[in-house]
């Protein structure tokens, strides 16, 4: 996906200039006018950083940034502050006011691409890691609810069973029948949360990618049932080893394979790639993409957290575990995609140089 940013300014040239330049660089960008236009489309369109004029009619920047930071949905957007005069009594009020940053007009458009480059790195990584806590609490939080469901589940499963198999009636029959088949679903969910809970810890050792890849689409092939899904894989040649659990991390591809035969509903690509990132930075890439449905993107933002669900028997929980995995391998995923225009899974793993020869070992 593409950065988004809000620039805010009352004065047409000013928003034009600043616009058509962050576009060209190859950000999405969104204008507003006045402070309470701003408001609105920061809680609409979550831009990943907001360009704020300070002098404006309606609202000025001061008043709009308080707000933004004082609102839940909108505080962690990072606001630039664009002031006309450079005293130091107006850069402070901004930085007191929660700004991340500010630029004195008139400003070189050098200066602020390489000023929204570095407010948008930090966000990222301010998202990485608030994405982290937040699914630490969140899978405690269903360990804790699975214990505590267990045993009155199984209480419920055992008495419904006894009801039915002593019951005459046929009415009543049906309404156990019922309880059982609600409670098996429950446990359903239960199997996956243990699942989950037991994929944990990953033991990391050398390995090869492609045997991965080889494992889960082989996996998949049955999964694939009556529809027309080819599978293609376009994987570098000689990719590096690296330390890797091969069981879960072919748990953690499957997952997402799973869910594009699951999305493309009678036809369709699922394509598999591995290539070095083009930074040089080490870092291998793998996608996933498949020609499904897409996904919006409200559902997107949410798409890890345990029990997102659009499926009638799913426990939302796949990509919870995929989530997981991946970091336990010190790696990265990432989501794009587009109601009607298919989906891409994203996974960087950064490589290191593996210290121990295979055979060799540490003590
Ligand atoms: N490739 C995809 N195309 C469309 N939707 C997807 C895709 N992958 C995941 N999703 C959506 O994400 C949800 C969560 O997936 P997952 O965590 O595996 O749980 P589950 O498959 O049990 O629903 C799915 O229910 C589906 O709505
Ligand atoms: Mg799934």
């Amino acid at each position: 996906m593409k950065p988004r940013i809000l620039v805010v300014d009352d004065d047409e040239s000013g928003r034009t200039l600043l616009s058509s330049k962050l576009e060209a660089e190859g950000y999405e960008v969104e204008t507003a006018v006045n402070g309470r236009e701003a408001i609105i489309k920061a809680g609409d369109t979550h831009p990943d950083l907001i360009m704020l004029d300070v002098m404006m009619p309606v609202m000025d920047g001061y008043e709009t940034c308080r707000r933004l930071k004082s609102d839940e949905e909108t505080r962690y957007i990072p606001v630039v502050m664009l002031t006309a005069r450079s005293e130091l009594e107006d850069k402070l009020m901004g930085l007191e006011l929660g700004a991340e940053d500010y630029i004195v007009k008139p400003y070189s458009l050098v200066e602020v691409s390489a000023r929204v480059r570095c407010l948008l790195r930090m966000r990222a990584l301010q998202s990485r890691l608030r994405e982290t806590e937040e699914m630490a609490a969140l899978g405690a939080m269903v360990d804790g609810i699975a214990h505590e469901i267990r045993n009155p589940l199984t209480a419920i499963g055992g008495m419904a069973r006894r009801l039915m198999e002593h019951e005459t009636d046929p009415e009543r029959k049906r309404h156990a029948e019922t309880i059982i088949k609600s409670v098996e679903r429950m446990e359903r969910m239960m199997q996956r949360i243990d699942e989950y809970k037991g994929i944990l810890s990953s033991r990391l050792s050398p390995g090869g990618i492609d045997d991965v890849i080889a494992g889960a689409v082989e996996e998949i092939m049955p999964v694939i049932d009556g529809k027309k899904i080819t599978v293609k894989t376009e994987l570098m040649p000689a990719p590096p080893l690296f330390s890797m659990d091969r069981t879960n991390l072919k748990i953690a591809l499957f997952n997402i394979l799973q869910n594009a035969v699951e999305a493309i509903e009678n036809e369709g690509e699922i394509t598999v790639r591995t290539f070095f990132a083009p930074a040089g930075d080490n870092t291998l890439l793998l996608e996933i993409s498949d020609t499904g449905p897409g996904i919006d993107e409200e559902f997107l933002r949410k798409i890890f957290h345990p029990f997102q669900t659009s499926k009638m028997t799913g426990a939302g929980l796949g990509l919870t575990i995929t989530y997981r995995i991946i970091q336990d391998h010190m790696g990265a995923i990432d989501v794009r995609s587009k109601k009607g225009e298919g989906t891409t899974f994203t996974i960087r793993f950064h490589l290191k140089p593996i210290a121990t020869a295979p055979g060799q070992t540490v003590s």
